[in-house]
């Protein structure tokens, strides 16, 4: 049997060049989509995918011709940031609903078996952990609005037209490859390797969902090939820790003292969360093994090691 292709709008990314190794392990044939904002062609050609298409996921044609001949689509391919997105919701909007629409209405044209969409905590709002499915989503940021409008369009494409979807609601994503993002642990892992202090909001006892790159790449692909449809479901660790213990697990494994800096609360910064992965586990499979201790292993491992001189962020 001839290997399957997937197209990974997005795979230049964090995500996506971890996510284009996996996949490439795995035995798929692999297209990465990107038009590079964010994302770096060097990256994705690290990750080895069999074909690197630069376009963009606002233009359907584009998108049309780079999915016409593939089996299965994870979208990945967003404006990431919330502040970004209250800074320009109309430009969150443009990339992550009418972005997402036009990867729907390609997938459901070429007839992929498996879409996968990138969504994020961000849609469900402030509210008691842990979050799961039936938490009823009050977004509180265009991005979290659009991620939202993303995973209900999801929805609409697999009643309306059977296309398999899952919508993934990614927690706080950490691993190699995450040097132009802004969370937490890349933020500390940059800070750290540069002799920068680590900036903690507040007292640094909220609380948060890490997981691995590793341990959600695999639950993605799970979803891929599930055959689930209309399907929304958290991908994180299901485990709560503090910012405050990231930021000493990170400080042990750099040489010397890495110092931490505390200063104002972030306004709208909720103090506590982490995801029930009960669902995906139960309907996908899904099993993150990997520990935060062997996971900050990898991820400093990988930023003592890299030469972020002329990397962005
Ligand atoms: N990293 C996290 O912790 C996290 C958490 C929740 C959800 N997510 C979601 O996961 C997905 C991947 O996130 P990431 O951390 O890898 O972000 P990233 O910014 O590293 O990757 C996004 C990729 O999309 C590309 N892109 C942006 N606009 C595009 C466009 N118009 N056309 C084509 N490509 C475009 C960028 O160049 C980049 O390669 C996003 O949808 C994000 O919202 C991430």
């Amino acid at each position: 049997m001839s290997a399957r292709t997937v197209l990974v709008t997005g795979g230049a990314g964090f995500v996506g060049v971890n996510l284009g190794r996996l996949l490439r392990d795995e035995g798929f044939r692999t297209r990465c989509f990107d038009n590079f904002t964010t994302g770096s062609r060097a990256d994705a050609e690290a990750a080895g995918y069999d074909e690197i298409v630069e376009g963009d996921i606002r233009h359907l044609e584009q998108l049309a011709e780079a999915v016409s001949d593939v089996d299965l689509v994870v979208h990945l391919a967003a404006q990431s940031g919330v502040p970004t997105s209250v800074a320009d919701p109309v430009h969150d909007c443009e990339l992550n609903v009418r972005g997402t629409l036009n990867a729907l209405i390609a997938s459901r044209d070429a007839g992929v078996q498996g879409f996968v969409m990138a969504s994020s905590s961000a849609p469900l709002g402030p509210t008691t952990p842990p979050v799961d499915e039936r938490t009823v989503p009050r977004p509180i940021s265009p991005y979290g609005a659009s991620k939202l409008a993303g995973e209900a369009y999801c929805s609409a494409f697999a009643g309306s037209y059977g296309l398999p979807t899952v919508a993934l609601r990614f927690t706080n994503v950490y691993g190699p490859y995450s040097y132009h993002k802004g969370s937490v642990v890349a933020a500390f892992c940059k800070a750290a390797a540069s002799d920068e202090p680590m900036v903690i909001h507040g007292d640094g006892s909220q609380t948060r969902d890490f997981v691995f790159v590793e341990d959600l790449c695999r639950g993605m692909v799970q979803a891929l090939t599930s055959g689930a449809a209309g399907m929304v479901a958290h991908l994180g660790s299901g485990t709560e820790t503090s910012i405050a213990e990231v930021a000493n697990e990170i400080a042990v494994r750099f040489p010397g003292d890495v110092p931490t800096q505390h200063v104002e609360e972030r306004v709208g910064d909720i103090p506590r969360t982490y995801a029930d992965i009960s669902l995906a586990r139960r309907e996908l499979g899904y099993n993150p093994t990997t520990s935060l201790q062997d996971g900050l292993d990898a991820t400093v491992a990988w930023f003592r090691e890299a030469d972020l001189s002329g990397a962005a962020g």
